[in-house]
């Protein structure tokens, strides 16, 4: 056997690795081919001046491996099949699969086809007004890396199968004596079910509580994703108006007149006006859910933030008769791509909703349950929410003060004492998609809040509408996130909007650098590439 092998007596890597690493690669290469055979142990270390122990070392792994067999009295061989070509799939022709007819789908795979959604890009304009996501770059990263790497290094636990279907139970231990103390919530950790947020928490509920065809009641406008939820299931949907007290609650009928198994609320601060609902309404609220033997949804998604008041108790903190299943996420007050959310559920329903989460996706990840409970129980949750409640505050007293500035009564904020968001009415001779453009030239991401609305006389009814040319004049509702930008960019976007829209330059931010202050709006859209707006649908 000519083999041209190459062994370094001064590399870190022992000779019988290396040797073992070089026969490997040839067998691999085909440079030695199946059923050669090999030198002796004696005449291959001759050969290569090394000792007998280093050669037989390397051929006892290459054996133990499936690389070489010994044929007895005969001498070692590489074998016939060997290990690496077991584990490849032998190469075919890539041929699509061409079934003779569509697959059928399920009454619910058909109910998904039918409302068909994409997760539709946001503005990617110099100054995006999105809104839902927390200002992660104040995300106290360093600690939380600290906390995972404790876990790493300290346990391997989390490596294995979760063994409590409600989720790690000293993580709803520390949720349960958050929600006691800042939320009003009456619950112990056995009502808690951990889940991958607020989404799958509303899936579990219309897969467990109600029937395709049965109806229940949801805001108007109201949180979209959780409308696809609910439609996806084929369960019928009530819109109930929304004004500045939250849900117009004389408005549900009562289940004689019109049956209703569930209501979906988001009393806190009511997706995406920002409403309140009121203490009156809350009792007027539960007193009807418990009159007609209906299920309260209470969405508490980013409640922490409320500003200047001290926060409405709860639906649930005020229920004395299991009428509300209540839900929350880290989604706002952490980041979103943690997932991890919680129901806190009337007793009687915890068992049945653990085993439904189990069969859907068997656990939550350990490691990150862990991380969160150990950051909650050690203080750093309620210190990183108020951290960034001042930097919010801040942010959105920046922003409010920028709409009155430059728009005064032709913006209408709404829903400014809460949450990361609030919403604009403007009273402008626009429609929703000028008004997106007209942002766009100035490189101004806005999101219209048009596609939250359910209902087609939400289109076409009231004052704030009208038609123009034929077209319906929508209500001109745009939610603005706050969280994100910085008040030079809060500053910044409501100055450059104002020109887009009113046609007029404002010397009033006359502090801000010179460059930023333009007066002409062609020449101004010159400046920016903005890129292409949605109709504001997204998730
Ligand atoms: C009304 C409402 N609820 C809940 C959520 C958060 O959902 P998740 O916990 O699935 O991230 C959002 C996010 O935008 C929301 O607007």
């Amino acid at each position: 056997m000519e083999l041209a092998i190459t062994l370094d007596a001064n590399a870190p890597l022992p000779l019988h690795q290396q040797l073992y690493g070089e026969l490997r690669h040839a067998i691999l290469s085909g440079r030695l081919r199946s059923r050669q055979r090999l030198p002796s142990t004696r005449m291959l270390a001759q050969r290569l001046g090394v000792s007998r122990i280093t050669v037989s070392q390397s051929y006892d792994r290459l054996l133990s491996e499936g690389y070489l067999q010994t044929v007895v009295g005969s001498g070692t061989y590489v074998c016939d099949q060997l290990p690496d070509d077991l584990l490849q799939p032998e190469a075919v022709e890539p041929i699509l699969p061409q079934p003779r007819s569509p697959i059928s789908l399920s009454t619910y795979g058909e109910r998904v086809r039918c409302t068909p959604f994409t997760l539709q890009a946001e503005p990617q304009a110099e100054i995006s007004f999105r809104y839902g996501r927390p200002g992660l770059d104040d995300f106290p990263m360093a600690l939380w890396r600290r906390l995972l790497v404790r876990h790493c290094q300290t346990s391997d636990t989390w490596l294995d199968y979760a063994t409590d279907l409600q989720g790690y139970r000293p993580l709803r231990e520390a949720i349960a004596q958050y929600l006691t103390r800042a939320r009003a919530v009456i619950c112990n950790p056995d009502q808690i079910l951990l889940t991958n947020g607020t989404q799958q928490a509303l899936d579990l509920i219309v897969r467990l509580l109600i029937e395709p065809g049965e109806w229940m009641a949801i805001e108007n406008p109201g949180y979209l994703s959780a409308r696809r939820i609910f439609l996806s299931h084929g369960v019928q949907l009530l819109p109930i108006p929304v004004d500045e007290s939250g849900l117009q609650v004389h408005q549900l009928p009562s289940t004689q007149q019109h049956p209703l198994r569930l209501v979906y609320v988001t009393p806190s601060h009511q997706f995406p006006t920002g409403a309140l609902l009121s203490l009156p309404r809350r009792l007027e609220l539960l007193a009807w859910a418990q009159h007609n033997e209906a299920l309260i949804i209470e969405d508490d998604y980013d409640s922490e933030y409320r500003y200047g008041s001290r926060p409405m108790p709860s639906l649930q903190g005020l229920d004395t008769s299991g009428t509300v299943l209540y839900l929350g996420t880290f989604s706002k007050v952490l980041f979103p791509g943690l997932r991890i959310g919680y129901l806190v559920l009337p007793p009687a329903l915890v068992p049945i909703f653990a085993q439904a989460k189990w069969l859907g996706d068997r656990q939550l990840p350990n490691l990150e349950q862990r991380v969160l409970a150990d950051f909650i129980h050690q203080g750093h949750f309620e210190s990183h929410i108020r951290k960034m409640r001042t930097r919010y505050d801040y942010g959105r007293r920046v922003l409010v003060d920028a709409l009155h500035t430059q728009f005064s009564d032709r913006a209408e904020i709404l829903g400014e004492t809460a949450g990361i968001h609030l919403m604009v009415r403007f009273h402008l001779p626009f429609s929703d998609a000028e008004i997106i453009q007209r942002a766009e030239q100035v490189g101004v991401g806005l999101i219209s809040a048009k596609p939250h609305y359910l209902d087609a006389s939400g289109e076409k009814s009231g004052e704030e509408s009208g038609i123009r040319n034929g077209e319906v004049m929508w209500r001109r509702e745009f939610i603005f996130g706050y969280s994100e930008l910085s008040d030079t960019e809060l500053q910044e976007g409501i100055r450059r909007l104002a020109i887009a829209l009113l046609g007029e330059s404002s010397s009033r931010f006359s502090s801000l650098p010179s460059q930023e202050t333009h007066s002409d709006p062609e020449s101004f859209a010159d400046c920016f590439s903005p890129h292409i707006s949605q109709d504001g649908d997204r998730l």
